[in-house]
């Protein structure tokens, strides 16, 4: 089977590529990334050298080039989004074209060609809960989004129901929650702490540190996205997790008592603006419908395994992590 990744050289994609390489070996796997700032060459190492897997440099709001590779593909998994909140407070234009034309011209590409597709997309779209809500999000929670980042991946996703319903195009999608695990950005909370401690900076917290995420690792997500392919059914939406809630301050002593440091090393900085109080997923239709477990039930061990990878491949983030702390100077976080 050929697959095309779209967004294959950012944090979950290239988490997708490496793990499809070792679990699914018969795939042809062809990523294509516009190499901006969250994408790192470095992350698809070794699969590039061995030439496993081909990375094409190009945007897919390119509708020629998202042609050509959707033809010469038989699924497309479609990773390519502008993610981080703080980024599309600051500036959303990005997110409107990566996130919704973006994905207007993938879905007009795997119309024209027959092409079976799996969108992933995020349980932001649904907005936030109270810190007390009984329920969780599941497949038929309203979309409700609260920030730029959100509202254009609600749009997006909207898009493809709309191709599925309207023009009959093979498709899935999937919500997941908070993801962590090698080779996230230094941009987002866990690394961006984990990073911080190894340089000897004390842990921001927004605000109370109250919030509320659903944490997966990544290679969970991806496993659920590969049961999705194989096991879901055409024009259904999945939500992915893995009953991970934690606030954030439980997070940060967490990490500092991993990395060794007193529970009280932390700073509260700014709060995000319009800041989610609460996520938390409901994936009881996706452990019906297919196989999938998460492998990651303790995420004090998760974390362990992620703070390791940062302290080997710091050459990975370093440059990354001078100018994310810019940015994050000049918003005051
Ligand atoms: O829920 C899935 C979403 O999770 C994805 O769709 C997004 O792409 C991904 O960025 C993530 O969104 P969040 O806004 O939840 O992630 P972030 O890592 O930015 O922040 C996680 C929480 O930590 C949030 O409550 C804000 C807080 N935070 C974040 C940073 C960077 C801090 O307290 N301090 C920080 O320095």
């Amino acid at each position: 089977m050929r697959v095309l990744v779209t967004g294959g050289a950012g944090f979950i994609g290239s988490n997708f590529v490496l793990r499809a390489r070792e679990v699914r070996p018969d795939w042809q796997l062809t990523v294509i990334d516009s190499m901006t700032y969250a994408a790192n060459r470095a992350s698809l190492e070794p699969a590039l050298s061995t030439r496993e897997v081909t990375l094409v440099e190009g945007n897919v709001a390119d509708a020629q080039l998202v042609d050509e590779l959707v033809a010469a593909n038989d699924v497309v998994v479609h990773f390519a989004a502008e993610s981080h909140n703080d980024n599309s407070l600051d500036s959303p234009w990005p997110f409107v074209e990566s996130n919704v034309v973006g994905t207007f011209q993938l879905l007009e590409a795997v119309r024209r060609h027959d092409r079976r597709l799996h969108h992933i997309s995020t349980d932001e779209v649904y907005g936030d809960l109270e810190l007390d809500d009984p329920e969780r999000f599941t497949e038929r929670t309203p979309v409700n989004p609260s920030s730029p980042y959100s509202a254009t991946k609600a749009g997006a996703d909207l898009l493809v129901r709309a191709w599925i319903r309207s023009f009959g195009i093979r498709a899935t999608l999937s919500n997941c929650s908070n993801n962590y695990g090698p080779r996230q950005h230094v941009e987002k909370f866990i690394p961006r702490q984990i990073t911080g401690i190894l340089e000897g900076t004390r842990p921001k917290l927004y605000g109370s540190g109250r919030n509320v995420r659903d944490w997966i690792h990544v290679d969970d997500h991806n496993d659920a996205v590969i049961a999705i392919l194989e096991q879901g059914r055409l024009g259904e939406t999945y939500l992915i997790g893995a009953d991970g809630e934690r606030n954030n301050r439980d997070i940060v002593t967490m990490l500092l008592e991993l990395m060794g440091r007193p529970t009280d090393w932390f700073d509260h900085v700014n709060d995000r603006p319009g800041h989610d109080l609460r996520y938390a997923i409901d994936a009881s239709k996706l452990r019906r419908e297919t196989d999938w477990r998460p492998r990651y039930q303790d995420l004090r061990d998760g974390l362990a395994q992620t703070i390791d990878w940062y302290r080997a491949n710091e050459s990975w983030w370093t440059d990354a992590k001078v100018a994310a702390e810019r940015t994050y100077a000049r918003l005051g976080r």
